[in-house]
């Protein structure tokens, strides 16, 4: 294992005013995304979008990495570059996701299972091959009646110390992301125990399997209120409580967190980083690795139309200045 490489590239991702662009929506993610603006999903129209994202100008400034899905990994730009080629050169880092999804947990109702570490050691040297510096694997853990279970979150940790052991092998950081979602009504103190628990078996199974954790990243939910939860809790309570929470369970050793939107309006993911990092210095860089919050606005202004496209580039363009913006607690609507 090369750890000064993987530390380094780690270190980058997490740079001072940087963040990710999570830019990896699956087939059918993605063509939900679509539904949203009424584009159909083809293969040249995902082609186009992520063109769009990428070729922004100027945007490097404020994204360090981004995340790809399989397809785009291999799509080129309108130029002709391949997109991770065309990435490296704006100075910005490819990433893959390599999970193959969340499947129910056979015996554990209304729980998932992260699949895809068959072959995921071949995987992993075709797609370092093809620029890859990092990954990504997504695990989901739902809050409800009597979930989660442990079993679920050991499970769910497993896979990833299993996938993060493998990634580094190939020379590739890999992220691990144990997302505990937002659906439900449960309030902050439900969502903030379920998240120390699912980072503590996480923590302890990437010790287990001797991953370095000086070459890793942690993409986690915030500690939030639960969707339907009667009393949503503002953005200096949720820094407060995803602060503490994570200060008692992720190793000082870890280079940074980046959290996902999950859910969260564009405005709100980026006004809670901002109170997040106003709490001042903390082990960690604290940062965004967005998908949706990165591209709610951009997708509405693009609609499809080539004519839009600079237009929806702006949109991109400023939600990514006022996530690096929120990096340093400096962010105002
Ligand atoms: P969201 O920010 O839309 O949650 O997406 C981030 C991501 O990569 C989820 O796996």
């Amino acid at each position: 294992m090369d750890k000064e490489r993987l530390a380094k590239i780690a270190n980058a991702i997490v740079a001072p005013g940087k963040g990710i662009l999570a830019a990896d929506e699956s087939s059918p993610t993605i063509k939900k995304r679509f539904d949203t603006i009424d584009v159909a999903s083809t293969e040249e129209n995902r082609r186009a979008y992520r063109d769009l994202l990428f070729t922004t100008e100027g945007v490097e400034a404020f994204i360090s990495g981004v995340i790809l899905f399989d397809e785009t990994m291999r799509q080129t730009s309108n130029n002709g570059t391949p997109f991770p080629q065309l990435l490296e050169r704006k100075n910005i880092l490819p990433g893959i996701k390599v999970d193959k999804g969340a499947k129910a947990l056979a015996g554990f109702d209304g729980e998932k299972v992260t699949e895809g570490l068959d072959g995921l050691r071949e995987r992993l040297g075709e797609y370092a091959a093809m620029g890859a510096r990092f990954a990504k694997w997504r695990a989901v853990i739902t809050i409800g009646e009597g979930i989660p279970t442990r079993y679920c979150m050991d499970a769910n940790a497993h896979a990833l110390a299993r996938y993060a052991a493998l990634c580094q092998e190939a020379g590739i950081v890999p992220i691990v992301e144990p997302e505990v979602l937002m659906n439900g009504d449960h309030d902050i103190s439900r969502c903030r125990d379920a998240t120390a628990a699912t980072l503590k078996r996480l923590y302890e199974a990437l010790f287990e399997h001797c991953v370095y954790l000086e070459g890793t990243l942690l993409k986690p939910n915030m500690v939030i209120s639960g969707m339907d939860c009667p009393r949503q809790a503002g953005a200096e309570e949720i820094a407060e409580a995803t602060v503490g929470c994570f200060r008692q369970v992720v190793p000082a050793a870890v280079p940074g967190i980046v959290f996902l939107s999950g859910g969260q309006s564009p405005v709100q993911a980026t006004e809670n980083l901002n109170a997040i990092n106003a709490l001042g210095k903390q082990p960690w860089a604290l940062s965004f690795s967005y998908g949706r919050a990165l591209q709610e606005h951009t997708l509405k202004a693009w609609q499809g139309e080539s004519a839009n496209v600079e237009a929806a580039q702006r949109a991109f363009f400023h939600r990514a200045k006022c996530n690096s913006a929120a990096r340093r607690g400096e962010y105002t609507p």
